[in-house]
């Protein structure tokens, strides 16, 4: 269950100048209602059949089969391979859901590479041992440049080590119907799970592109799967400020649009959550920046190391952005301070870190909404699969309703193509 506070955008919160009126506000969700029936019926269309995915529990089972099969060869490590939407969803459950260091004490470990940098690359290809590594190569095009050279390197290592078996240590992950990733499988015969055509990049976070990792890694994809479920099921049946997707999409527009806040801090008070702000920056970015008119720009803050770099300047900088908060109710673990401090700051004496977490949320959302800047916060009861699942739908949906509002093509990223283009030729010598 996520529950939304936005008080702190109301003019009761912080004032006329950034506040929305509440009637003028319930009025504008009311009008926008039909948008969420006008979505929901999209789902057949292209772009708009990650509504979907919740139902298919055919790719579930597929994936739990491939999961079985690879635990038996006890795989050292997990290597994906894939950039943007082919590797955001799924680092962000791996953060989530197995914390920042889990590769320190879980095995397999699970390492996302998603850029083509020689010494990051090599920073992970030289800590583990090929033979008993497990390459997963995500990409929905099948032939984007960064990953096809990482698979390159990958490959030629693999044929060194294990020459007749090296398509075992390889599992694709693509579109099914084109691309250049499924011609190599066929020909050199190596596994393929399928990304549904219509199901764009940067909303393939419950498709085998996040879960099949993330199911190799240990996290529960059925629950993640429950969860985005119960969220599809909770736009459907709420109205007005009770649907999340409708009140985030709606407070998105008129803050961008009306209040003069093209820029959008996501702060989660929690380090599990950090990496889904850099997912949630892609999905925003991409789909609704079209036009030199059109497109919040999605910024990521963590709380609350932030504070101390971040907040001078959202508190008294310029009044350009708006604030989602999150933090979770409950943390998986607290911890007591110790009762050691000098009298001048006693007042931690007895304290928990997660009163001191909460606290300081309470403090950056005090001052901001002092400073009249609009702020809202979303409250997961605790961090786990149900919740994260249901975090990718309700914002999957936002955006998809955004996309409608501000009338452009959420599905599709031309200036992305544009520089996959442009690298292509140079690469080529055709410049
Ligand atoms: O959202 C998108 O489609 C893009 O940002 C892609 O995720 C990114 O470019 C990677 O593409 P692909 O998965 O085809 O390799």
């Amino acid at each position: 269950m996520i529950q939304i506070d936005f008080q702190n955008v109301l003019r009761e919160s912080i004032g006329q100048r950034n506040g929305l009126d509440k009637r003028f506000f319930e009025s504008y969700l009311k009008k926008r209602q039909p948008l969420v029936k006008k979505v929901l019926d999209s789902a057949q269309k292209p772009g708009y059949a990650f509504l979907d995915l919740p139902k298919d529990l055919k790719t579930v089972q597929e994936i739990e089969y491939v999961v079985e099969q690879e635990q038996k060869r006890k795989w050292q490590n997990i290597v994906v391979l894939g950039i943007g939407g082919s590797a955001l969803g799924g680092i962000a459950l791996q953060e989530a859901l197995l914390g920042t260091y889990s590769n320190l004490n879980h095995s397999p470990r699970l390492f996302f590479v998603d850029n083509v940098d020689p010494d990051y690359v090599n920073s992970i290809f030289s800590l583990i041992d090929f033979r008993k590594t497990l390459f997963i190569v995500v990409s929905k095009s099948g032939g984007t440049t960064e990953p096809m050279a990482l698979f390159s390197i990958a490959k030629e290592m693999l044929i060194r080590v294990e020459p007749k078996y090296y398509a075992d240590h390889l599992i694709f992950v693509t579109d099914l119907h084109s691309g250049l990733l499924l011609k190599i499988a066929e020909k050199e015969n190596i596994r393929v799970l399928g990304i549904p055509s219509k199901v764009g990049g940067r909303f393939s976070v419950l498709t085998a592109a996040a879960l099949l990792p993330a199911a190799l890694a240990g996290i529960n994809i059925q629950k993640l799967m429950v969860g985005a479920k119960k969220m599809l099921e909770t736009i459907q049946k709420t109205e007005d400020v009770k649907n999340p997707a409708l009140l985030l999409a709606c407070l998105q527009q008129l803050m961008d649009t009306k209040k003069g806040k093209p820029m959008v801090v996501m702060m989660p008070y929690k380090n599990q959550l950090f990496r889904i702000a850099d997912w949630y920056r892609q999905l925003l970015a991409e789909s609704i920046g079209k036009n030199p008119k059109t497109g919040p720009t999605p910024i990521n803050a963590l709380g609350t190391t932030d504070q101390h770099s971040q907040l001078q300047l959202y508190n008294a900088g310029p009044d350009d952005k708006w604030f989602i908060f999150m933090e979770a109710i409950k943390p998986g673990v607290d911890q007591k301070l110790g009762n050691v401090l000098p009298k001048e700051i006693g007042f931690l004496n007895g304290k928990s870190l997660d009163q001191v977490l909460k606290a300081s949320l309470q403090g950056t959302v005090g001052s901001l909404t002092k400073n009249g800047r609009p702020n809202i916060n979303l409250k997961l009861d605790r961090v786990d699969e149900e919740a994260v699942g249901g975090l990718f739908m309700m914002f999957e949906f936002q955006v998809a309703l955004l996309g409608l509002m501000y009338k452009v093509d959420a599905f599709d990223q031309p200036g992305v193509e544009q520089s996959k283009i442009i690298t292509k030729k140079i690469l080529s010598g055709k410049n």
